[in-house]
């Protein structure tokens, strides 16, 4: 009797309702690439079937996505915008009860679209100026109002802004916080995750609250001011790779989904953007995965640039409430 093969999981339902695709397109660079280069990125990565993007107002990619998403919908490429996934996130600077709509309705304007599909706190600190850049100095770094913020996100559900509403940037005591008075739970923790920074502490905390796991710099951040290059030139993940006919790239993305997260690999690559599909169709061993979860660990975006003696956060153990 033949055997049922059943398809690849590529999707995951949120504690919302909502489902969200798996595999998702990170759209951040800095310096920022410029933007005719990131929206034909876009539309290679749509035409290649990536149904979830990821953006940010920090990011400034907001605008050329939703050019990008006008374009795929005009060529046909999709029958309707509810056919993608869209995420987008508040910028510190904008972490304030009554400035979460706004925020959320300025980035819906960039992009062009009514709602997105998720919402996310961009990190758990609130920034004492307006200006939108990653250069942020950490004496302009204040105690995030997480339970006004949080209803802000809140009332971005309640309004139709937002189909999902989660967080980025979150340790364990900061999640437990939210947790105690939300009314709508996070749906989402988006966090550093790669072979060499495996948050296995914070994943085991998410399962057992029903928070799910998004994984940024699943390749490191390489290029990237928050990243390194220690991911691709990690000599056991190579051996893995090359044994394995696989490229480092698939072997850490095929990881990342074994674990059972989301992850979000950019590339403006269209080579390397269907190389980083390619990881539905096969598995790792038993051996691999050990010898993988045998890496060393250590954050790569450590955050030291946040730290000041008298500011916020006086040690990077401060940032991330001792998960470093
Ligand atoms: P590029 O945009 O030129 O493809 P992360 O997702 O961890 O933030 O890593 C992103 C970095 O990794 C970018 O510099 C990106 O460059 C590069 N990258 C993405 N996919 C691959 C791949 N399959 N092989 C090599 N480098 C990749």
């Amino acid at each position: 009797m033949a055997m049922a093969v059943g398809l690849p999981k590529t999707l995951t339902i949120l504690n919302s309702g909502h489902s969200m695709p798996l595999l998702g397109m990170g759209t951040a660079a800095f310096p920022v690439e410029p933007q005719d280069l990131v929206e034909s990125a876009i539309l290679s990565a749509i035409e290649l079937g990536y149904t979830h993007f990821d953006t940010a107002s920090v990011y400034q990619t907001e605008p050329t996505l939703g050019r990008a998403i006008r374009q795929a919908l005009d060529r046909g490429l999709i029958a309707s915008r509810d056919n993608l996934f869209i995420t987008t996130k508040l910028w510190i600077g904008h972490a304030e009860r009554n400035l979460v709509v706004p925020a959320l309705r300025e980035s819906l304007q960039a992009l062009g679209l009514d709602y997105v599909d998720l919402y996310l706190i961009h990190f758990p600190a609130k920034l004492e100026n307006s200006e939108k850049s990653f250069g942020v100095r950490s004496e302009d770094l204040v105690p995030l109002d997480m339970k006004g913020t949080w209803q802000g996100m809140e009332e971005c559900v309640r309004l139709g802004l937002a189909k999902s509403i989660g967080v980025s940037n979150f340790s364990c005591k900061k999640l437990s916080q939210i947790l105690s008075f939300a009314t709508i739970p996070p749906a989402v923790n988006q966090v550093e995750m790669h072979p060499l920074w495996q948050q296995s502490k914070l994943r085991d905390f998410c399962a057992e609250k029903g928070i799910h796991v998004s994984a940024y710099s699943p390749l490191g951040g390489k290029n990237a001011p928050w990243g390194s290059n220690a991911v691709f030139d990690c000599e056991e993940l190579k051996q893995v790779a090359q044994a394995k006919g696989k490229t480092l790239a698939q072997i850490c993305l095929r990881w990342a989904y074994e674990q059972g997260v989301s992850f979000l690999p950019k590339s403006y690559n269209k080579e390397r953007l269907k190389e980083n599909m390619e990881i539905f169709d096969w598995e790792l061993s038993k051996d691999e995965l050990k010898k993988m979860s045998a890496l060393p660990q250590s954050r790569i975006f450590r955050g030291e640039n946040l730290v000041s003696a008298d500011g916020l956060f006086k040690s990077v153990e401060d940032v991330w409430d001792g998960e470093v």
